[in-house]
Parts: structure tokens; sequence; C-alpha cells
């Protein structure tokens, strides 16, 4: 475009009526003159331009770059094969009314998993959800600093706090209380992840996230702001809950089957909520600092707030595999794990 402005400006010189032949021929050369060298260097960027497009394309790292103020951001694919390799920016996060329809694969795999008998009908379900909740197609709002809390006793005498309050968002997970662990956990939460096992109530700020593992955690999220009728699962459950029902989100299980299939390459039978959370912030977040992850020196899950010990690696999760990939992420420049104290 700037050439065709040149070439215009260099007509119009040369048609203005001139005094004498001489001025006219001095012109002349000098406007050809500032034409071609223009050009030479426009082309020059613009070939240089085309030749930086075609080699990324030949590695195959390309794909949409969102907007990114970071200095290491999450969306720039092309410093990690492994990572492009795995990272799938097209799917999607939160389920709506416009994206519910389930591939053949994703819904076999994701009603495996349902441990309680599934008579309900998904497509009635989905309609009942979308007619209380938000049904939004854009997709999540995007975080520029993101921070995912996890629920382990490293975060004990951390002193994490100031610094978790600090990102933009602060993502927890499941019964990870804040009361009484400022100091090493934070106070502010933007989302908290959770299934009806592990609800708990919400100020009005904090988007609920749903994961739901099953049909009737969708039906018990519409029961608690609604008939509050569903009080068991495979256990007791809340009937009731307090939280924005306009913040409320739920994942979408293509995404839970995308992070088993292309994160945790099908090792154990689905990911754990916190791999689940940790993947879903590399897609709503810039850069993605990681807290409260890792079982003690003999594998067990461990939590903050409690005494109880789990073994990490169980017949559902494949918690080894996990935290591999947890280290390679870090180890990517992807996220940035803080250790703790413990
Ligand atoms: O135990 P819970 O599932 O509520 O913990 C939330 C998440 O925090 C887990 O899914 C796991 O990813 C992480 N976690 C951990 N180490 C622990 C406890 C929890 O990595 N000791």
């Amino acid at each position: 475009m700037c050439i065709f402005l040149m070439s215009g400006l260099f007509l119009f010189e040369v048609t203005k009526p001139q005094t004498s032949l001489m001025a006219v021929r001095l012109k002349h050369h000098r406007y050809i003159t500032a034409l071609l060298g223009s050009s030479a260097i426009l082309s020059f960027l613009y070939f240089q331009n085309s030749a930086m497009v075609l080699m990324d394309s030949s590695h195959g790292l390309v794909s949409e770059r969102a907007p990114c103020a970071c200095g290491n951001c999450v969306t720039d694919q092309g410093n990690s094969r492994w990572f492009s390799d795995r990272y799938k920016p097209t799917v999607p996060l939160l389920l709506n009314s416009n994206n519910s329809v389930l591939h053949a694969d994703v819904s076999r795999w994701w009603k495996e998993l349902q441990d309680v008998p599934n008579v309900s009908n998904y497509t009635a379900v989905v309609d009942q959800l979308f007619s209380l909740f938000p049904d939004e197609d854009a997709g999540p709002d995007r975080g520029r600093t993101c921070a995912v809390v996890g629920n382990s006793g490293n975060l004990l005498g951390s002193h994490y706090g100031p610094l978790i309050d600090f990102h933009d968002f602060v993502i927890r997970i499941n019964k990870g209380p804040t009361k009484h662990y400022e100091k090493d956990v934070g106070s502010k939460t933007t989302h908290r992840i959770m299934y009806p096992e592990s609800a708990m109530d919400l100020d009005n700020s904090t988007h609920l996230v749903l994961f739901p593992f099953k049909i009737l955690d969708m039906q018990w999220l519409f029961s608690a702001f609604t008939t509050k009728n569903i009080t068991q699962t495979y256990t007791e459950v809340p009937s009731t809950i307090k939280a924005n029902k306009d913040k409320v989100m739920i994942l979408h299980p293509e995404f839970m089957r995308y992070v088993y299939d292309n994160w945790t390459e099908c090792h154990g039978r689905y990911p754990s909520t916190g791999f689940l959370t940790l993947i879903f912030a590399l897609h709503i977040c810039d850069e993605v600092n990681v807290f409260g992850f890792g079982a003690t020196s003999n594998g067990n899950w461990h939590h903050y707030f409690d005494e109880t010990l789990t073994p990490f690696e169980n017949d559902s999760h494949a918690g080894d595999f996990e935290n591999k990939t947890i280290s390679r992420l870090q180890q990517e420049k992807k996220i940035l794990l803080y250790r703790g104290w413990t």
C-alpha cells in the first residue's frame, strides 16, 4: 500500500507544469531515486516478514496469538514443540446450549466415569441448566496473571498469601479454605472449582466453576439453586449452596476428555481436579503460577487444612504422571511452580 502511495505522489509531481526542461529532469531524477529506494526497502520488509511466517508454519508452531502483556505468555507456542503438540487452543472450555452436543467418543468416555447409574437425559438436563445459569458463547474472561491454588500441606508456613492475592485471578479448588490460613494461602478467590461432593458456600463475586464428573452433578447444581431436593450422590451432598448464580460456569466434558487424552496421555481413569484446573488455567490465563501442589515424600496427598492422608496414585488418577507433566510444564516455562515450605 505504501508503494502505491509513493507512486501516486510521483505521478502528481511529474504532471505538474514546470518552467524549464532541466528542472523537470532534475525533479524526475529525484523522485525516481526516492521511489526505487522506498520500494526496495518495503519489498525487503515484506519478503522478510513472509519468510518468517513461512518458517514458523513449516515448524507447525504457529497458531492464533492472543494479545498478551506478559514477558512469557502461555500462548507463545513457538518456543516449545512439546507444549504445542498437546495444547489445543480451540477446545471448548465451558458448556453452553450451543456447544452441548457431545461427540460420540467423548460422550461414551464421560458417561463411563459415572459411578452412579445414569438414568437421566443429558439433553434435558442441559436445557434445564441454561434456563437458569449464564449461557454464553464467548467463553470465560481471560486473566493476565493467575494463581492456581491446590490444597497441599506444603503451603503451611510458606507466607505465599500476599503473593497469591496479587494475581488477577485466584483459582481455588474444592474445600481449600482461606479463613485462618490467609498468611499462607491468601484471602482472594475469583474462581472456585467444585463438584457436589466438594461444594462450599461462596461470596457474591466468586465464580462457581462446576467440574461435572457425572450428569447428576449438573442436576445437583440446578437443584442447589432451586428445588434443593438432591441431597445424595454416592455420598451425602449439600442440598443448597450460597453463590452467585450469574457467575456459574460449567466445564465442558470435552475439555475433560482433552486433558485426559493430550495431557495425562490416558493414564489413570480421569485427571485429578487439581490437574484439570491447572490445564484450564493455561487456557484462560496469560501467565500461570501454581501453588499448593505436591505430595509428601512418601506419596500421600495431605491438606493444609486437615489431617487426611490420601495416596496420590490411586485407581482413578495417575498422580505420578500428572506430577511429571507439571514438572515438564515448569521446565518448558509455561507455568511457575511454587513448591512451598514443607
Ligand atoms: O484433595 P483435593 O482434591 O481437594 O485437592 C485439590 C488438588 O490439589 C488436587 O487435585 C491436587 O491436584 C492438589 N493437591 C496436591 N497435593 C496435595 C493435596 C492436593 O497436589 N497434597
